[in-house]
Formats: C-alpha cells, sequence, structure tokens
C-alpha cells in the first residue's frame, strides 16, 4: 500500500481521507469528498432543482463549478432568497427533518394590511387545507407603503407553500416572498443570482442548530454588521427593528403582540398534523 506515494507497511496507518492519496497494489482508493457547503441568493424564476425535464430555469445556472452539491430543501420559482447547497447528506437530512425545527425566516409583502387580529391568527396556526394547520410562527410588521405591509414571518416547518398558503389562509394576497435567514445564516447583502461558500463559523453554527431537536441556534451577524448591532430587520421578539426591512417601507409604528418565544416547542406541546415536502 502507498499514502501519497510512501510504501507503508505498518498496520493501523492513520490517513486523511479528504487529503491523502491511498493506492493498494496500484490501484486508487476513492476518498470521501470533502464537504462543501454555499449559499445562494435565488432569483424569482428559478426552479430549485438541478434538472428540469421541460428545460425550464434552474438554480443548477447558478452554481459555481465544483463537486456536487444538492439543495437543501426548496424555494418555489416564485420565491427569491436563502437556498443552501451541500453534499453533506448528514446535515441536509437534520436541517430539512422537522424533528430539528430549524427555523426559516421570510420577509413577505401582502396586498393590504393585516389587522392585529390576522396577526394573532397567522401566529397561533393557520388551516392551510381542510384539517391542516400550521405550526405556531413568530409574525411581527415591519412596515406599511401605499396599503401594502411587509412581515417577517419565521417557521419552523417545511411544508408545501407554507407562506403563501398561510396568508392566503387569512385572506392575504403575497406580493413578495423572500427567505432571508435559514437557522443561524442570513442572507444579508449577497447580491441576487450569486453564492458563496460559508465560513468556517457558518458552518459550526449551522451543525449546532440542526445537532439540537427543536434547535432555534444564535442567529450569525452577517459579514459587515458591527457587533453588538442587529443585523438588518432582525429585532429582539416584541422590539422593533433598528431600521426599515426594505427601502421605502415605512417603519411599523409599533410591535403587534409578542411573538412565542420556542414555536418548535410549543408545537411538538400542541402536536399538529404534520406534512413536509
Ligand atoms: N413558503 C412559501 O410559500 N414558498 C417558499 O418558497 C418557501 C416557503
Amino acid at each position: 500500500m502507498r499514502i501519497n506515494s510512501r510504501v507503508v507497511k505498518e498496520p493501523g496507518t492513520k490517513v486523511e481521507p479528504e487529503r491523502d492519496r491511498i493506492e493498494v497494489r496500484g490501484r486508487p482508493i476513492p476518498g470521501r469528498s470533502a464537504l462543501r457547503y454555499l449559499m445562494m441568493h435565488k432569483p424569482v424564476g428559478f426552479l430549485t432543482t438541478l434538472h428540469d425535464p421541460e428545460g425550464r430555469r434552474t438554480v443548477r445556472e447558478l452554481m459555481p463549478p465544483g463537486p456536487r452539491m444538492y439543495p437543501v430543501g426548496r424555494l418555489d420559482a416564485d420565491t427569491s432568497g436563502l437556498l443552501l447547497f451541500t453534499n453533506d447528506g448528514e446535515l441536509a437530512h437534520r436541517l430539512m427533518h422537522p424533528r430539528y425545527g430549524v427555523m426559516k425566516t421570510y420577509r413577505v409583502v401582502v396586498d393590504r394590511v393585516p389587522d392585529e387580529g390576522v396577526i394573532r391568527r397567522m401566529r397561533s396556526g393557520v388551516q392551510i387545507e381542510p384539517g391542516e394547520m400550521t405550526a405556531p410562527a413568530e409574525v411581527r410588521m415591519l412596515g406599511v407603503r401605499d396599503g401594502r405591509a411587509a412581515l417577517e414571518v419565521k417557521v419552523h416547518e417545511g411544508r408545501y407553500r407554507q407562506v403563501r398558503r398561510m396568508c392566503e389562509g387569512l385572506g392575504l394576497t403575497v406580493r413578495r416572498l423572500q427567505r432571508v435567514g435559514y437557522g443561524p445564516l442570513r442572507l444579508a447583502r449577497l447580491p441576487k443570482g450569486a453564492s458563496r461558500s460559508l465560513t468556517a463559523v457558518e458552518i459550526r453554527r449551522l451543525k449546532a442548530t440542526a445537532a439540537r431537536p427543536g434547535g432555534t441556534g444564535p442567529v450569525l451577524r452577517p459579514r459587515g454588521v458591527r457587533p453588538g448591532s442587529r443585523p438588518s430587520g432582525v429585532a429582539r421578539p416584541g422590539r422593533l427593528a433598528q431600521r426599515p426591512a426594505r427601502p421605502g417601507f415605512a417603519r411599523a409604528a409599533r410591535p403587534v403582540g409578542r411573538p412565542r418565544r420556542n414555536p418548535a416547542q410549543a408545537a411538538r406541546r400542541t402536536g399538529p398534523k404534520r406534512r413536509t415536502h
């Protein structure tokens, strides 16, 4: 046997499968390919798949060259925002499994200003199909403009078109939907269509979040945001964001109610029927 061209005879010799080249009787042993983690800002109009038999545009076109990675969950074609890719099957499984309740954060613009009753119903759970209720969500008003409202909605489930169906179930038409956070990760200023590798800290935090059932790990500070300040649009529960979520949207005059602290745990207590995609 050779390790990096050096003949090795000692049993139990340690190797690093991602780095060392191992040959047995002149034949290379395929190593474990390095694990990769990527964040993409998916634009509207792209399908979350690596291949579309109908030839529509897919996120594959936007992926950088390199080892094959797979999307973690999906965003609708008409939804933009943070989409993760990895070849780490174990982590992808945990991130998508309802047991781990990883929080996904959305900004949604709806066609009218919902009153407190509607926001409360969104928080406590919405019937999106006969007999199908969503788990409690964190919802807060970000701002109002021209009769439209911008909301931040945090859900830990991954039901098909969940945020759109929650809004529709309450008589709100969605004009724009963007995922801005996935667990501790934030989209921040990543340009539309661009992608970047996660940093070592982000990978560690993501793994930590997915390691705890019902886990809502710490939110990471996006690049360029000073320690001590809050990322754009992220406020403590029940507090206003420090600045408007989007240019042009006036900040809400006051927060509407107080979201539950850990919707994943609340959901387990009430035990909603779950159907994930
Ligand atoms: N909820 C939706 O309605 N669509 C998405 O793409 C993600 C969450």
